[in-house]
């Protein structure tokens, strides 16, 4: 039986309220089409029928010169006519019946369902809720078994020819369905369910095509030793030695490069801006307290810390039995398991500034979550 994908993509996307419709957005270089299209460029599938808005027409042909095998075919104003227009001209046996803003469908997901509509005349990719859902009627709420509960998805897969009649006499009817096995199910009774996937989203709100949900920081510092004190601070920790380190604040090396990672990561300016060494009342201050107001500006900025890795290039003092102290109280101060934080010491073999014993430097590195 021979196959016919049928891509819709005549939306406004209105929802998303972009300046053009939402399937033309790139995600990561590539449009939501585009991808949906090679979705379905697999030897299981002999035809593709795509639906577009005459509003785009230009846009679409321009992708379709690189996939000269679809076949376009104007949509109309309602998904149901766009749907209709399609099987007009759709040669399959089998139609797969796609929301273009599906782009990321798996090929299983696909497969799934061809298998379904040869073995059973339908396919219905369907996926386990995991939330309980309510229906809403004049008699007031019903709660369906959350065990029988399904969210159902595209590609939904027809006989062409069945398929094609419901519409028709949907059409006669003047009845509205806001999916395809809905239609289905009105006129030739029950579809049955296909295995989807709960990472086949659709794509409707802006926010939807935000994908980024991670961001790297890195930051670096270093301070002279020179300062009449037997100790330096090393992530808010006390370690002894011989000579503190020169600053205009406590001199925390390790957190300073660690403020300038966390700035770094969403876009800010680094530390000598939010605190600068000419401003007297950051003389002597705390890293640690700068440190937590830098967290809440990167929380306010929408971030927070998923984990951290330090590197400390240090001649003196050694700070082997320090490490596990420091993790600690990097890990409490920035909200995160021990586990998230590393912290890897070494001497820089007696080569330049760090080896001569003259300064410490840090490196920082940190790993941000959306919040
Ligand atoms: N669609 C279509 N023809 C229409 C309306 C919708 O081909 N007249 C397609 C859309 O392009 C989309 C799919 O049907 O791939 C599902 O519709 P939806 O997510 O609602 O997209 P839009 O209708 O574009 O968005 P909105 O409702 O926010 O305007
Ligand atoms: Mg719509």
């Amino acid at each position: 039986m021979s196959v016919s994908a049928i891509i819709l993509s005549a939306g406004k996307g209105e929802r998303a309220g972009f300046e053009k419709n939402k399937l033309l957005i790139e995600l990561n270089g590539i449009s939501a089409l585009e991808r949906s299209i090679c979705c379905f460029c697999l030897p299981e599938v002999d035809e593709i029928v795509l639906a577009y808005a005459k509003r785009d027409e230009e846009d679409v042909f321009s992708l379709l010169r690189k996939y000269p095998f679809v076949k376009p075919v104007l949509g109309g104003e309602t998904r149901m006519q766009s749907v209709f227009n399609a099987l007009s001209v759709a040669s399959g046996d089998i139609v797969l019946i796609h929301d273009g803003a599906r782009p990321f469908v798996k090929k299983e997901t696909v497969i799934n369902c061809i298998e379904s509509v040869k073995a059973h005349k339908s396919g219905i990719p369907a996926v386990p809720v995991s939330d309980t859902v309510v229906c809403l009627s004049s008699d007031g709420l019903s709660y369906p078994v959350r065990a029988n509960t399904y969210a159902i998805q595209t590609p939904q897969g027809f006989l062409k020819d069945e398929i094609l009649s419901c519409y028709q006499q949907a059409e006669r009817d003047g009845k509205t369905f806001t999916d395809d096995s809905s239609l289905y199910n009105a006129y030739l009774g029950s579809p049955t369910l296909s295995k989807g996937d709960p990472t086949n989203k659709k794509l409707t709100y802006a926010s939807d095509f935000n994908s980024e949900t991670e961001r790297v920081g890195f930051g670096v510092d270093t301070h002279a030793f020179g300062k009449d004190q037997p100790y330096i601070l090393l992530g808010g920790v006390k370690i002894p030695c011989e000579s503190g380190l020169v600053a205009h604040s406590d001199g925390d090396v390790l957190l300073h490069a660690v403020m300038d990672a966390l700035l770094s990561a969403v876009g800010l300016h680094d530390i000598g801006h939010y605190f600068p060494d000419t401003d007297e009342t950051y003389r002597g201050a705390d890293s640690t307290l700068l440190t937590k107001t830098v967290l809440k500006t990167v929380l306010e900025n929408g971030y927070r810390v998923k984990s951290l890795s330090v590197a400390v290039q240090a001649e003196k003092p050694k700070l082997k039995n320090y490490i596990d102290r420091i993790r600690e109280n990097l890990a409490s101060l920035l909200d995160v398991d021990c586990s998230a934080v590393g912290v890897s010491a070494g001497t820089n073999e007696k080569l330049g500034y760090v080896g001569e014993g003259k300064g410490i430097t840090v490196y920082a590195t940190v790993l941000m979550k959306k919040a």
